[in-house]
Parts: structure tokens; C-alpha cells; sequence
């Protein structure tokens, strides 16, 4: 068995990190997919990095037996780690889900499940419908718009409302307004990097990027506290939304949840919940502009809904489920998972030592040719004639972390689509190839997808 810190692989070894950690990080902020394309026409299907000072060793892949063994082995060989995820714990806070690892982990995420699955989710499948009709009702017919401006409007008023039962008010307002501002800051690539490299976060006041990044998080934070402090004083105010849920939880031991970690939850939802579901959509809408057959093909089977159809009959809709999960393939919002060795592992023939960080890689997997031929076209047909294993189409990661809210986002998404394209015509104003721009932790179509209003129904 070859060791990574023996010849055949260290030989193979990408440069990134093993002589200018600082370039390689740079190279790869500001051009994440083509730079992973490089290594693995380079390397192969796995390939990796030693320790630097930005991140522990690494080792990418795309190989869905390796991504099995990973997503099926017992999750206490893994830890998130410290270094590699101090991103994420500036952004959403120590307590956050993503952050925690064991017991707590386990115990959290049950708690954190319920409004995320079954029943209850799909009661918020009004709301998305009502939500979509609101945001795209302001649109004028001839006029320009961005889509991902209003993908994003839409799914951050669904989990606004989602999660605090509310959708109007000063506090709501202001919130939403801080949110979009504070996120807004990564709309720059370079702005991402006060994220990934440490020594540029100085808080050098409000007037720089980094010092209005932490003030909007101060100001965002004491709202959700409020929030939280005005609820518990009206028990009035409790109701099917998530927050109330939390407020009311309790761990096994019948204890209940800190503030701290109701806080850092609320954030880590506010954010993964719908950035993510925001790019995606604005892709589709892209795909669905560029490719005329494939947005007839999807309106055909949208015509052919019943005048009373439910919200479930919408999501059971299979062309539409092809292109939600095409999207989802060939443009994913999230590099990769990461999932970092406690102790010694074998992957792939090599052995690895405990502190390795393992990142499947989700975007090269779903590149690979073998699996999805032609995989720079956008083609959902291929999810119409044949199933991928849940090791081969990872959008959602896998295994004891997999995206807990998956069957949310795929519900938002189709209702979304459905409902914007049975009442607006729209039109693409830029045919060219488009490329995914970095924002933050997540991808996004570069410039927001410019289209026309031609018509509203
Ligand atoms: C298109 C939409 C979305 C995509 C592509 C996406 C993708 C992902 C991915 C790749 C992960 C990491 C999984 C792993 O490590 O194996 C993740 C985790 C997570 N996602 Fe999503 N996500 C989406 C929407 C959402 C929504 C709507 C929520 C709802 C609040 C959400 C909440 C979370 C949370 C809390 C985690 C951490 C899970 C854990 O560590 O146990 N995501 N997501």
C-alpha cells in the first residue's frame, strides 16, 4: 500500500501548496472549477496537497467508490476540524451545525430535522408559491432584470418566513435588509479572500470591507437575539415556525437549547438556506433561456398540470425534477465536503494519516465522462434514462452530514420554477457561455443572469 508521504503520490503532488500556498489559494479562490479541472487532467482522480500554512494536507477526489467509503464509514474516524473550517466559524459561529462533530452533532441535527422533512415541509409549500407570486409581481413588462436578484429575494423571504413565521415589520425589514448588504460583500471575489487568509482580518472600521463585515454580523446577531428574547416574553407569539420550534426543543436530558447555539443555528439556516437555493435557481433559469427545446419541453409538462393540481403534484413532475437535478450536477454551488481523519484510513489503495483532510469533490464528480457523458452539456434527459447512486450525484454531500435541507430546497426550487414560468415570459439578453463567479463559500452565475420581462400572465 503506498503512503502519502512516499514517493508515488508525493511525486504526483500538485504545487499549490508544496512550494506557494499563498498563489495556489489565490488561484483557486478566483478560479475554483478550472483550477480542480487542472490537477485532475494532471493527477487523476485523486490527488493532494501537504500541510501549509493555510490548511492541513489534503486530498481531493472524484471516485464514487471513495466517496462510498467516506459517506458509509462510521462518522466518529471524522472531525470537521479546526483550520480548514475557520471560515465557516467566523461566518455562522462556533455553535453551528456544520461546525459540530460526535454526539453533538447527532443530537442537534435531530432537533434542527423536523420543519426540514415530510408534513411539515410541505406546509411551507404555500408560502413558497405566495412568496414567488409577491416578489414577481413587481415585475414590468420590457423591463431588465437580474434573476438572481429575485431568486434570492424569493428564497430569503421563504426562510425569513420559514423560520420566524413573519414577513413584514420594522425588525423583519431591517433584517433582511442587513442580510442582503452582508452577503452582498462577497459579490466580490476579492472580498471572499477576508474570509480564506486570516492576516487581512483587521477591523480597520466600517468603512473598509471586513469592519462593515463584522458590524452587519454584531447588528444581525442582536436581532436574531431579540428575536429570540421577545418570543420567550409572549408565549402568544409561538407558532409552526422554526424558531418557536427551537425555543421549545429539548435534548434528550430535557435540557433545552442555549441562546448561543439558537443564534448560530438561525444563522447557519439563514445562510445555507437560501443562498444556495438562490444560485441554483438562477442557473436553471439560465439553462432553461439558452436551450429554447429545453424550456419548451419543461412548459409542455408545466401546461399539462390540472387546474387544481397540489403543490405535490408540481414536485412529482419528472422533466422538471431532470432539470432541477441537471442544474444541480453541472453547475453545483458547493465545491466540495469535507470530512478530516481522526485516525489512519486507507482510500483508494493509499494510507492516510490522521489529520488529512478528505474533500470529495463534487464538482469533478459530476464532470466525469464515465458516469455522465458529455458533462459540459446541459442535458437533464440523462436523469430521465438512468439513476445515479447517491456516490455519484453528491449536490448534497452524503452520509451523517448530508445537506439537512435537501428536500426543502428541491420543494422550493420546483414550486419556484413553476410558478415563475406559468406566469412570465422571460427572455435571455446574453447568450454567451456564462461563468460560475465565487461569493463567499458558494458559487453563482457570474453577473446574475441579465434577462427581459416579454410578458406576465
Ligand atoms: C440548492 C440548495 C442547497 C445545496 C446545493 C446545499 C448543499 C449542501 C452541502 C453540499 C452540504 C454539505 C454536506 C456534507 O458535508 O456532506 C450542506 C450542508 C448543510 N445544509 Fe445545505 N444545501 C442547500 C440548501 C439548504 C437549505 C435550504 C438548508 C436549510 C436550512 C440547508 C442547510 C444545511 C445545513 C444545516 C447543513 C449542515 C449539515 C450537517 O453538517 O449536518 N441547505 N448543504
Amino acid at each position: 500500500m503506498n503512503t502519502l508521504t512516499s514517493s508515488p503520490i508525493k511525486s504526483k503532488l500538485p504545487p499549490i501548496s508544496k512550494t506557494l500556498p499563498i498563489l495556489g489559494m489565490v488561484q483557486a479562490l478566483l478560479d475554483q472549477f478550472g483550477t480542480l479541472e487542472k490537477y485532475q487532467k494532471r493527477y487523476g482522480e485523486i490527488f493532494y496537497a501537504p500541510k501549509s500554512s493555510l490548511m492541513p494536507p489534503y486530498v481531493i477526489f472524484s471516485n464514487p467508490q471513495a466517496i462510498e467509503k467516506v459517506f458509509t464509514t462510521d462518522p466518529d474516524l471524522f472531525e470537521v476540524g479546526k483550520q480548514s473550517t475557520l471560515p465557516v466559524r467566523i461566518l455562522l459561529g462556533d455553535n453551528s451545525l456544520v461546525l459540530l462533530d460526535g454526539i453533538e452533532h447527532k443530537r442537534q441535527r435531530k432537533l434542527l430535522m423536523p420543519p426540514f422533512h415530510g408534513e411539515r415541509m410541505k406546509s411551507y409549500g404555500q408560502t413558497m408559491v405566495d412568496v414567488t407570486k409577491e416578489v414577481i409581481s413587481q415585475w414590468q413588462v420590457g423591463q431588465t432584470i437580474s434573476i438572481r436578484d429575485y431568486t434570492q429575494e424569493i428564497s430569503l423571504r421563504v426562510i425569513l418566513r420559514t423560520i420566524f413565521g413573519l414577513d413584514e415589520g420594522q425588525r423583519y425589514d431591517r433584517l433582511k435588509a442587513i442580510l442582503v448588504d452582508w452577503l452582498d460583500i462577497f459579490n466580490s471575489p476579492l472580498n471572499s479572500f477576508y474570509l480564506f487568509f486570516p492576516w487581512l482580518q483587521k477591523d480597520l472600521g466600517a468603512l473598509t470591507p471586513w469592519g462593515k463585515f463584522l458590524k452587519q454580523k454584531r447588528q444581525i446577531k442582536e436581532i436574531l437575539q431579540s428575536e429570540c428574547d421577545s418570543r420567550r416574553n409572549d408565549p402568544d407569539a409561538f407558532g409552526e415556525d422554526i424558531l418557536s420550534l427551537l425555543l421549545e426543543a429539548r435534548y434528550e436530558d430535557g435540557q433545552p437549547m442555549s441562546d448561543e447555539e439558537i443564534r448560530d443555528e438561525l444563522m447557519t439556516m439563514l445562510f445555507a438556506g437560501h443562498e444556495t437555493t438562490a444560485s441554483t435557481l438562477a442557473w436553471s433559469f439560465y439553462w432553461l433561456h439558452r436551450l429554447p427545446e429545453v424550456g419548451q419541453k419543461l412548459q409542455t409538462e408545466l401546461d399539462s398540470l390540472a387546474e387544481n393540481a397540489e403543490f405535490t403534484d408540481i414536485t412529482k413532475l419528472t422533466y422538471l425534477s431532470a432539470v432541477v437535478s441537471e442544474t444541480l450536477r453541472l453547475n453545483p454551488v458547493v465545491a466540495f465536503v469535507g470530512r478530516q481523519l481522526k485516525q489512519p484510513f486507507e482510500l483508494m489503495g493509499y494510507q492516510l494519516e490522521p489529520g488529512t483532510l478528505l474533500l470529495p469533490s463534487i464538482y469533478l464528480t459530476h464532470q466525469r465522462p464515465d458516469i455522465y457523458p458529455e458533462p459540459k452539456k446541459f442535458k437533464p434527459e440523462r436523469f430521465l434514462e438512468r439513476q445515479f447512486s447517491p456516490y455519484e450525484f453528491i449536490p448534497f454531500g452524503g452520509g451523517n452530514r448530508r445537506c439537512l435541507g435537501y428536500a426543502f430546497a428541491l420543494f422550493e426550487m420546483k414550486l419556484v420554477l413553476a410558478t415563475i414560468l406559468s406566469h412570465a415570459e422571460l427572455e435571455l439578453l446574453d447568450n454567451r457561455p456564462l461563468k460560475s463567479a465565487r461569493r463567499g463559500f458558494t458559487f453563482t452565475p457570474d453577473g446574475g443572469v441579465k434577462m427581459k420581462v416579454k410578458a406576465m400572465r
